[in-house]
């Protein structure tokens, strides 16, 4: 299996674990580091509504929690016709942790539908280097 293949299954599966009871809009993401290590997270949602959690931002704190900072590659997986790209919060957040290279892979069940560089999702971002932290 390529390495795409893996993060599309390990997007799938965390899809299918997602905690989306309200919207009943289940989303998996997964996380491809430079180490080639995968990480995914799926949408937790709550009782009290903003307080749920995006797939991407799931599988960005799995990232972190596993000590790496970089992404090499993303897949974000969606239900229904319509590409379910990274909402507004969630493309910030992957910004953060871009790299020049970062794909950006929307996908449905059948496979990968259209793939995008953060660049194109967020252009003109606002990002750790106005900061200048260590990041
Ligand atoms: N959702 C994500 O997890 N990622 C996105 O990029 C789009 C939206 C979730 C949030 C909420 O739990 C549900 O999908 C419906 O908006």
């Amino acid at each position: 299996m390529d390495s795409i293949d893996h993060l599309f299954e390990a997007a799938l599966t965390a899809q299918t674990q997602a905690y989306a009871p309200y919207s009943k809009f289940q989303v998996g993401a997964a996380i491809q580091t430079p180490k080639g290590t995968i990480y995914s997270g799926g949408n937790v949602e709550n009782a009290s509504y903003p307080v749920g959690v995006c797939a991407e931002a799931s599988a960005i704190s799995a990232m972190i929690n596993g000590g790496e900072r970089a992404i090499s590659a993303i897949v974000v997986m969606g239900e229904g016709a319509e590409l379910v790209t990274p909402c507004g919060a969630c493309r910030q957040r992957i910004f953060e942790f871009s790299i020049e290279t970062t794909r950006i892979h929307v996908a449905g069940p059948e496979g990968i539908r259209r793939s995008f560089f953060i660049d194109d999702l967020l252009p003109h971002a606002f990002g750790p280097g106005h900061l200048k932290a260590e990041t």
